[in-house]
């Protein structure tokens, strides 16, 4: 399970290039998937086949003899962090002017990864106005730049340029990756906006974009947990994600309840039809034919189906208001939720469709907190780490 945790090592031309190996064993003894991009020149220090033995995964050395026709994109959107180890002085100038000439300053240039940045070079070079300015440029775009230290350098010389310790950029790489505090937890997630048919070609639906639970359900992957996502809206694209697609509230209702028993945890983020039509048409309903009745009946309460469940998993519930929120407390209640997350969608930014939300969690014992508006991403952080609270206390 490494979603969250996956690190794209470059490695150039300098003797310290035996180091960026320590650097990838490393890495992956502490739970991050790491990828290789080496330069021509790194290549002349290591060899490809060493990473290709540590990481499982030979190197991608240039552009164009991969299979894939677009290696640095493919990698660069893997990425949730590029370190670069050993780092030269015409590695970091060439990243400060973004001239993309090798497969590793593509990739850096491909990708929206955060950066970190580990020089190894002579005192003289380290210390030349011209490397100073371009990590002065590096720092300027958000790199992280883990200086190097004093020691003995290639040639006997010695003095300030040698690369940090492996443990030292490991430290820095992983403090940014998800922890794994859900590992171990299996967690079934709805997600989006359920279709219930009236005849082949119309539906009634709702405008739930599904990005709420999907974010839970990457959120929960990244950090560590096995996750059943049944969705009525376009999923993740995550393979460590296990997707299950519905569309109607009924064929949601048969999937959860057949698999919600012995989860640890249920978070039910899908806005799900309350009504549907009585009958389904099985051509479509022409328009010559007059105004159509369209009977409506109650659909199954998926939450209602796991909170009856014994044992049932933790339960989340969602409240989608419109207005105020002052009755939510009581909804909390009566749906005997562990959690209920409430929000206005009338309110800006916390709508159906938009990459944000502010939301009220509602705790079964009736305790409130009101969270500020925040990406859809921090809700979903904020909500796991309410889990593991909740799990914790009882
Ligand atoms: N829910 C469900 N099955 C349904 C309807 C709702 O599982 N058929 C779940 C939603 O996924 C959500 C929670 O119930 O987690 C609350 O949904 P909401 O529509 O706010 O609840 P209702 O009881 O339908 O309240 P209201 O009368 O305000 O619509």
């Amino acid at each position: 399970m490494t979603a969250g945790r996956h690190v794209v090592l470059g490695v150039t031309g300098g003797v310290a290039a035996y180091k960026a190996a320590y650097l990838a064993r490393r890495l992956i003894e502490r739970g991050a998937a790491v990828r290789v991009v080496m330069t021509a020149s790194a290549l002349e220090f290591i060899g490809a086949q060493t990473f290709a033995a540590i990481t499982g995964r030979a190197p991608l050395t240039d552009l164009f003899s991969d299979t894939d026709v677009s290696p640095h994109t493919t990698l660069g959107r893997w990425a949730d962090t590029i370190v670069i180890a050993p780092a030269t002085a015409a590695t970091i100038s060439k990243l400060a002017s973004g001239q993309a000439s090798d497969a590793l300053i593509a990739t850096v240039l491909a990708s929206r990864a955060r950066v970190v940045v580990a020089p190894a070079m002579h005192t003289e070079m380290w210390e030349h106005p011209a490397t100073q300015r371009n990590l002065e440029l590096l720092r300027s775009y958000g790199y992280e730049i883990v200086s190097p230290e004093r020691g003995a350098l290639a040639g006997g010389d010695e003095g300030v340029g040698r690369l940090a310790e492996p443990e030292t950029i490991a430290e820095v790489v992983l403090s940014h990756l998800s922890t794994l505090d859900l590992a171990g937890l299996h967690v079934i997630v709805t997600a989006g906006g359920t279709r219930e048919p009236i005849d082949p070609v119309r539906y009634i639906g709702n405008r739930s974009s599904g990005k709420m639970g999907n974010a839970i359900a990457q959120v929960a992957a990244n950090r560590g947990a096995r996750v059943l996502l049944v969705t009525a809206a376009e999923p993740p694209d995550d393979p460590s994600i296990e997707v299950v697609r519905v569309e109607t509230a009924q064929q949601m209702a048969e999937e959860v309840w057949s698999r919600a028993r012995h989860m640890d945890v249920a978070v039910m983020a899908a806005a799900v039809a309350d009504f549907r039509p009585r009958d389904i048409d099985n051509s479509k309903i022409r328009r010559a034919d007059g105004v159509p009745e369209i009977e409506l009946v109650p659909t199954s309460d998926v939450l209602q189906g796991v909170h009856e469940m014994t044992p049932r998993p933790l339960l989340v519930g969602f409240a989608a208001e419109t207005g105020s929120l002052d009755h939510v407390v009581e909804k909390a209640r009566s749906k005997g939720v562990d959690l209920l997350v409430a929000n206005d969608v009338t309110k800006e930014g916390s709508g159906f469709g938009s990459d944000t939300n502010e939301v009220r969690f509602v705790r079964g014992d009736g305790s409130v907190t009101d969270h500020e508006l925040m990406s859809k991403h921090d809700v979903a952080e904020e909500i796991w780490d309410e889990v593991l609270r909740l799990r914790a206390e009882s």
